[in-house]
């Protein structure tokens, strides 16, 4: 791990991603050219749990991948615990920032154990022996047992799957969160207890988390901020009452539709009862 890039932890609250007047233009098909980002100005703050809301094609994955480092922007400065986004990638980048796919994007043909200890096997750095130690205590951290290391992702339920990919991000201990619709497609109580589980996981290593959500529950759970992609760039980064209280067309029909109305009554009524003490918000 000897060019592994060294990164500084700002103190709480202090910017940890900084995104400056990002631009990213397509070509299309006919000669034109698609602006997605235009002047997007964004900071994340050291151990918040900030949301990323937009309509379908806004760019919402493009800004996700280009601060990992995965993707580089037409024009505009990213910087990811102060360093650019080539430096995140290669040797150690799983030790800056873990990245839960949208499908959990488990290696088929690699056991639960193999595909944890997956990122620790990749820096080399690392014995097996120790790798598979590190990876099963992963294993334990998200709630599965030991029984469940040998098994193939093919034999594993979608909320399974969602565990061993977030054991995975974490395997490295990285300071850094992404995920990327991390409910969809989950049954309503393996989603719930999920989110449950991100909540641990987000308060106990004191992690920084940018998630991307349609699912209204998961981001009332779990953001202390909202980020609302609209108009090719951030319209407003707030928590949620300030997010509610903007006037703009999108911002209505995301809250206040059917289903912002149902999850706020939800929200309602888990505020009106007692506060849990630790443990999971959810009553079961
Ligand atoms: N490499 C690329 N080349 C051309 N167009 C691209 C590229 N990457 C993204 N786009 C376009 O940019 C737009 C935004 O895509 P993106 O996947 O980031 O949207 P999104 O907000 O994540 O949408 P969804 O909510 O549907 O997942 C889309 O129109 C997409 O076609
Ligand atoms: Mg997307």
């Amino acid at each position: 791990m000897s060019d592994e890039a060294a990164f500084t932890l700002p103190a709480p609250g202090q910017p940890i991603i900084e995104v400056k007047n990002l631009c990213n233009r397509f070509p299309t098909g006919g000669g034109g050219v698609q602006v997605v980002h235009d002047g997007l100005d964004l900071a994340v703050l050291r151990g918040e749990v900030l949301t990323l809301v937009g309509g379908s094609g806004t760019g919402k994955t493009t800004l996700l991948r280009q601060i990992v480092g995965l993707d580089a922007p037409t024009s505009g400065s990213v910087r990811v615990l102060g360093l650019a986004p080539a430096q995140l990638q290669g040797a150690g980048a799983a030790a800056r920032v873990g990245m839960l796919f949208q499908q959990g994007a488990l290696f088929s043909a690699f056991s639960v154990l193999e595909n944890i200890a997956l990122p620790l096997r990749e820096t080399g750095a690392v014995p097996a022996a120790t790798a598979r130690e590190a990876a099963m205590l992963k294993l334990r951290m998200v709630g599965l047992n030991e029984g469940d290391a040998h098994k193939m992702p093919a034999q594993l339920s979608g909320g399974m799957v969602k565990r061993v990919a977030l054991a995975r991000a974490l395997a490295m201990d990285p300071p850094l969160l992404m995920l990327d619709e991390p409910t969809a497609g989950l049954d309503p109580e393996s989603s719930d207890a999920f989110v449950a589980l991100l909540r641990e996981v987000q308060r106990d290593l004191g992690l920084t988390v940018v998630m991307v959500t349609h699912d209204l529950d998961t981001l009332f759970e779990l953001s202390s901020r909202v980020a609302v992609l609209a108009e090719r760039r951030i319209i407003i980064a707030a928590p949620v009452p300030e997010v509610l209280a903007f006037e703009h067309p999108f911002i209505k029909e995301f809250f206040l539709g059917e289903r912002g109305q149902r999850a706020m009554q939800l929200l309602k009524q888990r505020r009106a009862a007692p506060a849990p003490q630790g443990g999971t918000p959810h009553g079961k």
